[in-house]
């Protein structure tokens, strides 16, 4: 069981629907209850429009579910809070900023004062391995290094909680791949409590300790699987695990199994 003091996110009986064009509501969620204990990577896959994004969204406070209650650290959420973060697969960068002046954007919005927002972003440029480029704008940057970018500005606000929707699904396989393990080795430096959706079920599997699979729209709880796998974890070859077959074969079958759902 887990006690409150270690409950990171706690999703209780939600239900959300969405006003559509022809004035009938989209049930988009059914029901969904699970909670999140704290420094806990948990993915989240389902079909296109099972609602993923919208437990995100909820999380993050941008929506309000229509029943039932989302808390993060015990609190209900109503609007956005400056301990989570949010990361989405189109990088979000401002253009008219440099590649610091990004990963510094939190901070100033803040008012941390210029030295110190100065001697974070150089931490984190260096963290990312774009010291060189720290001057550089977005369009001088390939997606793989913008994405770099991204995470550095999401953790430059040290948040608790990190919502990361998608965070990899524009890049291409390789630097998919160097992407995960630069992410995980960071991840794993600290645990921060992480809900992460994504539709590449090898990525969740090689990521996370948990797997939820939704079904698809309304989207409701499939299964929930724990990965078992050792960490540190090298995202690359973990895939020649055993065990990370057997997993991936287990949320495949939910995934098919939630396709299906009536
Ligand atoms: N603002 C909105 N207005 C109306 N309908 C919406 C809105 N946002 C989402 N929906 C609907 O709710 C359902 C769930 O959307 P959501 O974006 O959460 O799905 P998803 O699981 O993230 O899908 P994908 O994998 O394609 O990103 C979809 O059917 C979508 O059309
Ligand atoms: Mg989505």
């Amino acid at each position: 069981m887990t006690s409150r003091l270690d409950l990171a996110i706690r999703v209780e009986g939600v239900s959300h629907a969405f006003p559509s064009a022809d004035g009938k509501p989209v049930l988009a969620l059914d029901d969904v209850s699970f909670d999140v204990p704290k420094g806990q990577f948990l993915a989240l896959v389902g079909a296109s429009g099972c609602g993923k994004t919208t437990i995100l969204n909820m999380a993050a406070g941008l929506i309000q579910p229509v029943a039932g209650t989302v808390t993060v650290d015990g609190e209900r959420i109503t609007r956005p809070s400056r301990r989570t973060g949010y990361m989405f697969a189109r990088d979000g960068l401002l253009p008219w900023r440099s590649a610091r002046d990004n990963i510094e954007v939190g901070l100033e919005l803040r008012g941390v004062p210029r030295q110190e927002r100065e001697r974070h972003g150089t931490r984190l440029l260096d963290m990312i391995g774009l010291s060189g480029f720290a001057r550089a704008y977005p369009w001088q940057l390939s997606q793989g290094m913008r994405q770099r970018v991204a995470i550095a500005r999401t953790l430059a606000i040290d948040p608790d909680t990190l919502l990361m929707d998608e965070p990899f699904a524009a890049l291409d396989a390789q630097t998919k791949l160097m992407l995960q393990a630069e992410f995980l080795r960071l991840w794993e430096r600290d645990r921060k409590t992480v809900l992460f959706v994504t539709h590449d079920l090898a990525e969740a599997v090689a990521l996370s300790d948990r797997v939820i699979v939704l079904t698809r729209r309304p989207g409701r709880i499939q299964a929930d699987i724990a990965i078992d796998l050792p960490r540190p974890r090298d995202p690359e070859r973990i895939r020649f695990d055993q065990r990370y077959l057997r997993l991936s074969e287990q949320v495949w079958q939910a995934l098919k199994a939630g396709e299906a759902a009536p």
